[in-house]
């Protein structure tokens, strides 16, 4: 089976590496997605352990168009009854980047008459649309005069685990967290300190992380739960191999904010996930944070002031990077940030640069080294 596991831009060399570990062949990195070869196993393992993906699609119909017309005409040439049914209710996703057709919603609409004019014609009924929780969702993909119909395995959103209930203001995504905590390389054997932790996403993906626990472990429900050819025997494996490989590691997790309400929401997030009795979570400002430790590592994603505001967004970087710089010695600090004039106010050069997305934000995320002493010494010591 052809697959592509969707994810954020930047985000794509993890993933790929992700997918390798579960054993997928022939993987090939494209522009925020990643394509692999593998079997239904595989397809219900990826939707269940990828921590970076946000969408698994299984393309089925490959065709060539360059007018509307002829466009209806390949999609009606499908038999749709092998798939859905009358009375399923599907949803039609589209991206269009083509001289040929230039609106997506269009293309969709063009797509859902071909598959509900065949179904009256055949049967007199038809399916519904429902675009909030359709029984199918289907991708359409128009590249210049090549489009592709793919399914839609996965159903929600695969960055929604299910645990944050409670969120504050700026709350990361999921995936996004997840994929900082993998690009940054951290496996538990060292502190992690988030000191602006918000409603708890980074630390909760980095627990599941370092207990193994799969990202997937409270949906309920996924896109292909309803396909014709679902296999629950295989579904009930994948399900169970997964929880067995889980562990009890000890959490090497420091988190706080200064937010009184963040230390309430992060604890009953934690609480959901089953993590509650080994995360904790403090009301404190990072300025009178301390390292619990010699050695580790800060991940944090402070305000950009741009959903969250500042006062002063360069003093309140510059501070954070004096801060690093006093008190975290021997540290390394990750930080995401969309405010490109306060990262440079950190006043440290950064050793790695990734650029992500926060939503429709362009951010960075920068690694620091918080060597002791000088910084040409601490280079000759790594070399
Ligand atoms: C962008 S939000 C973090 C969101 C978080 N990653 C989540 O997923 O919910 C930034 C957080 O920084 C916290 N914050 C701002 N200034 C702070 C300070 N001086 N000390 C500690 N926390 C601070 C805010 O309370 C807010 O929760």
């Amino acid at each position: 089976m052809q697959i592509v596991a969707k994810t954020f831009h930047g985000l794509e060399d993890v993933l790929a590496q992700e997918l390798e570990a579960l054993g997928a062949q022939n993987i090939k990195k494209v522009t925020r997605a990643v394509e692999f070869e593998g079997d239904k196993k595989l397809l219900y393992r990826a939707n269940y352990e990828l921590r970076t993906a946000l969408r698994i699609l299984v393309p089925f119909y490959k065709f060539r168009a360059r007018h509307e017309n002829h466009f209806y005409k390949k999609v009606s040439e499908f038999d749709w009854s092998t798939i859905i049914s009358n009375h399923d209710t599907f949803a039609i996703a589209s991206a269009v980047s083509s001289k040929y057709f230039t609106h997506s919603k269009y293309m969709s609409l063009k797509m859902k008459d071909a598959i509900v004019d065949q179904f009256r014609r055949n049967t007199g009924d038809r399916p519904n649309i429902d675009t909030q929780t359709p029984d199918r969702r289907f991708h359409l993909l128009i590249q210049e005069d090549r489009c592709e119909i793919a399914m839609d395995s996965s159903g929600d959103s695969l960055h929604k685990r299910g645990y944050r209930l409670n969120a504050l203001q700026a709350p990361i995504n999921e995936a996004l967290a997840a994929g900082m905590i993998l690009l940054s390389g951290w496996k538990n054997e060292k502190t992690l300190l988030d000191p602006m932790c918000g409603a708890g996403t980074i630390p909760i993906e980095a627990a599941m992380i370092a207990r193994n626990i799969p990202p997937q472990i409270l949906k309920e429900r996924f896109g292909f739960h309803v396909w014709k050819d679902f296999d629950r025997k295989i579904w009930d494996e994948v399900v169970e191999e997964a929880k067995e490989r889980t562990n009890q590691n000890e959490l090497k997790i420091q988190a706080s904010d200064k937010d009184p309400q963040a230390r309430h929401y992060s604890r009953k997030n934690a609480m959901i996930v089953g993590l509650d009795e080994d995360l904790n979570f403090d009301r404190k400002d990072f300025y009178a944070v301390e390292p619990e430790s010699e050695e580790g590592m800060i991940l944090m994603n402070p305000p950009y002031h741009e959903r969250l505001e500042l006062e002063d967004a360069e003093a309140f970087y510059q501070e954070m990077g004096d801060h690093f710089k006093n008190k975290f010695q021997g540290w390394t600090a990750w930080m995401i940030s969309s405010n490109k004039d306060a990262l440079k106010k950190v006043g440290l050069r950064p050793s790695k640069k990734y650029t992500l997305y926060n939503g429709k934000l362009e951010c960075k995320f920068q690694k620091f080294e918080l060597f002791k002493g000088k910084r040409l010494d601490f280079l000759k010591s790594k070399s």
